[in-house]
């Protein structure tokens, strides 16, 4: 049985199914009547990744488990590990982590009787943010073979940018990266291209946010960014009529992007937003459902 840790574990038909889903979850209400807790254990702010998890869990008929790790016995020294072990025990069906270790995944994945989402490892990964920009790519363009896409800004601290390019190759797209030099990665086997390269060429533009909080030494937030490396408006006058802009969020408006683009015609950024939850609501049924804990419980109940 698999976690959903790495979209490196499901193949290209399984991602697809992930997708037509989610796009069921999106068209139709639907609930399951049971009792199964999930435990949002988020050791890294969020918004819109724990936000969408809770609609998403609301969606499902999950009953949430809510952890504050400054009001935790983290506090007082227990280990990532033995908080997981906790909830285990004291009946969670299902865990949604973030944390700060790029890999926190390594010794909890096989220690442990229920499944763990991964919402964000480190710098390394961040599937669940992979799979809906996926569903917003293939809502547009209703395919991944062939697409050009282009992964824009502080690749090196970006958990996003790993997971993306890895899957959108495995997808069968085109993946270029574009950086400045100190967001550069050179352990990624994509190509770099300029911004002006990337906004001529690419049928989606991915842009990231710079990472403040991960660099040593910080970024201005001047418009000297933005005009060297970020989408003015100047430059998105020349990306191609169907192109789309995505980004994870949150945005430095004026850093990445002009401020002014965050909202204009190609921009899909809250539709992101918006398939979180279905794409969310597909990983968790789908997980308990692989690890048998929906069908277990749904039986039970009818015994
Ligand atoms: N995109 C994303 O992961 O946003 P949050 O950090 O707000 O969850």
């Amino acid at each position: 049985v698999r976690h959903f840790i790495s979209l490196d574990d499901w193949t290209e038909a399984e991602i697809m199914s992930f997708l037509q889903l989610a796009e069921h979850y999106r068209k139709a209400s639907f609930y399951i009547d049971q009792q199964l807790f999930a435990a949002n254990l988020f050791f890294e702010p969020s918004t819109r990744t724990k936000m969408s998890f809770i609609v998403a869990q609301r969606k499902l008929g999950l009953d949430i488990l809510d952890f504050n790790e400054e009001f935790s016995s983290t506090q007082k020294g227990e280990s990532l590990y033995d908080t997981a072990k906790t909830f285990e025990a004291i009946g969670a069906n299902l865990l949604i982590i973030r944390h700060q270790d790029d890999c926190w995944t390594d010794e909890l994945r096989s220690k442990l009787s229920i499944p763990i989402i991964n919402a964000g490892a480190g710098k390394k990964e961040h599937p669940t943010q992979c799979l809906l920009d996926l569903l917003t790519i293939y809502q547009e363009f209703h395919r991944f073979k062939g697409i050009n896409i282009a992964i824009a800004g502080d690749i090196s601290h970006s958990r996003v940018a790993k997971s993306n390019a890895y899957t959108l190759q495995k997808m069968g797209a085109n993946v270029y990266l574009t950086a400045a030099e100190g967001c550069k990665d050179y352990s990624l086997p994509f190509p770099y291209i300029s911004m002006d390269e990337a906004v001529e060429m690419t049928d989606v533009l991915m842009l990231l946010r710079i990472q403040h909080e991960r660099h040593q030494v910080a970024y201005d937030k001047t418009t000297s960014y933005l005009d060297k490396y970020g989408l003015t408006k100047q430059r998105e006058k020349r990306m191609q009529s169907h192109a789309i802009l995505l980004h994870p969020a949150p945005i430095n408006r004026n850093v990445e992007i002009d401020t002014d683009l965050v909202e204009c015609e190609r921009s899909r950024i809250f539709k992101q937003m918006n398939n979180g939850v279905y794409a969310r609501m597909a990983i968790m049924s789908s997980v308990l459902k692989e690890w048998g804990i929906m069908d277990e419980k749904i039986s039970e109940k009818h015994q």
